[in-house]
């Protein structure tokens, strides 16, 4: 695998063509497809549930990384494991019983994330880091593409490879939220090994040269 792995947000393609910008990232470089879903409720936002998620699924040739920003997930882990997810990744804020939501994704076959919003310090991950296979900073508030980066997340990021390196887990750190080609380096450079980017591959006039350079990063 070569790092950084690059997972273009759908949040941002055009739902219209929703077909073609998929195929557009099955001939990219890159590695996986970030699905955004939200409920309403953890976030000021509804983005598209499981017919949408089935119609991405039919088309895409490459790993589904699902990222829940919805209260209760547990609710639904089940369901994603039929959907197709490889990795499901869950909110630190929405879980009372993280360790378990954890155990029980890797139980059904995928891999397990937790995601920590730009208020929530990763010193709070220290006992959990085990049974994540990704931690997912968000480097805005969730809930919309096209939002400018939060500049505190590079230091987050730097702490959290500390932490990581300490504890000598093989957990991946991902970086959602305004990753642009003006900051993808230095995210790599901190330590994220997985770059989300929605508006910066989709509005972009050349998506696949955009992804191409964000895996140079
Ligand atoms: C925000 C989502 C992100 C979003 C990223 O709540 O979790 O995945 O789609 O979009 P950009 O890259 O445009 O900030
Ligand atoms: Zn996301």
């Amino acid at each position: 695998m070569s790092y950084p792995l690059v997972a273009p947000s759908l949040l941002s393609a055009d739902f219209g063509h929703l077909q073609r910008d998929i195929e557009m990232v099955n001939r990219s470089r890159a590695d996986w497809f970030h699905l955004d879903i939200m409920d309403g409720l953890f976030v000021p936002n509804i983005s598209f549930g499981f017919p949408v998620i089935k119609a991405i699924r039919a088309h895409a040739h490459k790993p589904l990384d699902v990222h829940l920003m919805i209260v209760d997930p547990d609710r639904y882990l089940d369901a994603f494991a039929e959907a197709g997810a490889s990795v499901l990744t869950v909110h630190y804020e929405a879980c009372t019983h993280l360790h378990r939501t954890l155990q029980t994704i890797r139980e059904k076959g995928m891999k397990a994330g937790v995601s920590i919003n730009p208020h929530t310090s990763v010193r709070l991950l220290e006992e959990i880091l085990p049974v994540a296979d990704l931690v997912l900073v968000m480097s805005v508030n969730p809930g919309f593409g096209g939002q400018k980066f939060i500049e505190h997340s590079y230091d987050k990021i730097r702490r959290l490879a500390a932490m990581i390196r300490e504890t000598g887990s093989d957990t991946l750190i991902e970086v959602d939220g305004g990753v642009t080609l003006e900051n993808a380096s230095r995210l790599t450079e901190a330590g994220a090994q997985v770059l989300v980017a929605g508006n910066t591959v989709f509005a972009s006039e050349e998506p696949e040269e955009t992804i191409r350079r964000l895996k140079e990063a």
